[in-house]
């Protein structure tokens, strides 16, 4: 695997595969790889002929107090883990020269940025679609692959893609999780035993709302309160939203009529953590 630092030598190996023929598909990171992000490379690998991935910790997609300065970091795990699960070029630029002084452009994808975690981390998804068109521009891939866990940033990159008449398919990779149901996320990092253990409520609560909707429930509020009550808010567990809605427009529904998204987020200690489930009603 060749590390890649500077923007320009990556716009030119990019250029120089497109001159070639040659098909490049990207993906995406923050870094700290995990085996969810090692799936992603796996799948999208062939569909190209040079894998890109990339490694930047964005400061874009941070609000103040969040948790940017802490996020984990192991740049040499990340390169053996990538390296290891296919990745030809590792691309890591360096902050300041992606948002070098005087740096003002940004991109705002609207409506679908606006419920869920848009409302509790109002500059998250502008800092996600401005990175990520830098990201397309600076590789200039053919295809990139993006995780269902964060299913608003998955619809808010389509959305963007299509908007801005970007020419890159975008491929959805279903969740990956632990053995025991918990998504995988480098924020898991941040989690005591305890609160470990704790973590599994995220997911068992989609499974018994699952469960609630195949035996006939179509209520959403019937089911929403299925799911806070699976997740029992304590010391160290609290709920930023529980919502269902159209996993198309991600506007927000109270019937289970068609395939419905319930997505939440959840602090457990100091991480926040989020999952979805795609609910389908019983015939
Ligand atoms: P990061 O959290 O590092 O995730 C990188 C990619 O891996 C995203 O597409 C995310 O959805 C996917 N991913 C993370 N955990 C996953 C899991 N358990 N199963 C499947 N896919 C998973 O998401 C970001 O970084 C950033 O916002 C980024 C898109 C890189 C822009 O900065």
């Amino acid at each position: 695997m060749r590390i890649i630092e500077s923007i320009a030598e990556m716009q030119q190996a990019g250029e120089g595969w497109r001159c070639e023929g040659k098909k490049i598909a990207l993906v995406p990171t923050m870094g700290y790889l995990h085996e969810g992000h090692l799936e992603l490379m796996r799948a999208i690998r062939s569909h190209g002929d040079v894998l890109v991935t990339s490694i930047f910790v964005n400061p874009a997609q941070f609000g103040p107090g969040e948790d940017f300065e802490r996020y984990p970091r192991d740049l040499e795990r990340d390169t053996r883990m990538a390296n290891e699960a296919g990745t030809d070029i590792g691309f890591i630029p360096h902050v300041k020269e992606m948002y070098p002084e005087g740096y003002q452009t940004f991109v705002k994808v609207t409506e679908v940025t606006a419920p869920l975690c848009g409302r509790s981390r109002p500059a998250f998804f502008r800092g996600v679609a401005t990175v990520v068109a830098k990201l397309f521009n600076i590789v200039r891939p053919h295809a990139a692959i993006f995780g269902e866990k964060d299913f608003q940033q998955l619809v808010t990159i389509r959305r963007m893609v299509q908007d801005l008449n970007m020419n890159i398919e975008i491929i959805g990779h279903p969740t990956v999780r632990e053995a025991d149901g918990l998504a995988m996320s480098s924020r898991n990092a941040y989690l005591t035993p305890e609160q470990r253990r704790k973590a599994v409520r995220l997911n068992r609560s989609l499974r018994e709302a699952q469960t609630l909707v195949q035996k006939g429930e179509k209520t959403g509020e019937a089911i929403l309160n299925k799911v806070r009550e699976v997740l029992a808010e304590d010391d160290d567990v609290r709920i930023d939203y529980v919502q269902l809605c159209d996993p198309s427009t991600l506007q927000e529904v109270t019937r289970i009529a068609a395939s419905t998204l319930l997505a939440l987020a959840v602090h457990v200690g100091v991480a926040r953590l989020i999952d979805n489930a795609i609910l389908n009603p019983s015939a």
